[in-house]
């Protein structure tokens, strides 16, 4: 039933490849439907590679006017949709932002993707109040060194986490090879083979920890509705 959206306007920020682990992961357990609502169809390209699982129902957005009825419906069918946007911001965007249970915002630590964030995050408040409702969101730091982070790195990831009125994932995806494996190889970063992926162990392991921290964010949300209701 929920609807995650993976939103950002900076190309490169990490949306597909954050969308595509915690999608794989996430239909280990339960079905998962992907809409890809990015013209350039990433995550559909992804899908005609060997290792989708079962679980896992790609759908490839047509246009602004169907991602409704597409959202709609994968949310009637399955536990769990996410969808993958475009990078522009557009009223696609809007559209699948204003049915979302949880924005997330991926961003590298570099200054033009915080400043997308930023614009992504206004344009979130604008659609709340569009919709009149709470939108959960939270920002993801993605691509980070695991090691050695520069300084501009760490000051712009200490700008968003010290912003009390910005929720931030406390879980990062690092700049893996597992992560960039994944287009060429198909499947989840369950499905390589650590004979060709470096210290495929701890990719697992960071995609383990997103997907529970995601579970964990839906849920206190939920309770936190139910507590307004
Ligand atoms: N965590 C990561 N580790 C290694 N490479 C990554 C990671 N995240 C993204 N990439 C690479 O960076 C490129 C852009 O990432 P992508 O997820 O497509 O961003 P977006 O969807 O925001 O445009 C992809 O080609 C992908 O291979
Ligand atoms: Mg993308």
């Amino acid at each position: 039933m929920p609807v995650i959206s993976f939103a950002n306007s900076k190309g490169g920020s990490g949306k597909t490849t954050s969308a595509l682990v915690l999608a794989c992961e996430l239909a280990h357990s339960k079905p998962v439907t992907i809409i890809d609502a990015d013209p350039r169809h990433p995550v559909t390209t992804w899908a005609k590679l060997p290792n989708k699982p079962e679980n896992l129902t790609v759908i490839t957005n047509q246009s602004e006017k169907t991602i409704l009825d597409e959202i709609e419906q994968a949310a009637a069918r399955d536990p769990f949709v996410i969808v993958d946007l475009e990078g522009t911001a557009s009223r696609l965007t809007s559209y699948a932002i204003s049915q979302s249970d949880l924005v997330i915002v991926p961003m590298k630590e570099q200054q033009q993707d915080a400043m997308a964030a930023i614009d992504i995050i206004a344009e979130i408040h604008r659609d709340m109040k569009a919709v009149r409702r709470d939108i959960p969101y939270a920002v993801l730091f993605t691509q980070s060194k695991v090691v050695a982070k520069s300084r501009t790195a760490r000051f712009v990831a200490k700008q968003f986490r010290d912003n009390p009125r910005i929720e931030t994932f406390q879980t990062e995806i690092h700049e893996r090879d597992a992560f960039a494996a994944l287009y060429a190889a198909g499947g989840g970063v369950r499905d390589l083979n650590p004979k060709e992926v470096n210290n495929l162990p701890s990719a697992i392991e960071n995609v383990s920890a997103f997907a529970a921290e995601v579970i964990e964010r839906l849920r206190a949300n939920q309770a936190n509705q139910a507590e307004v209701a």
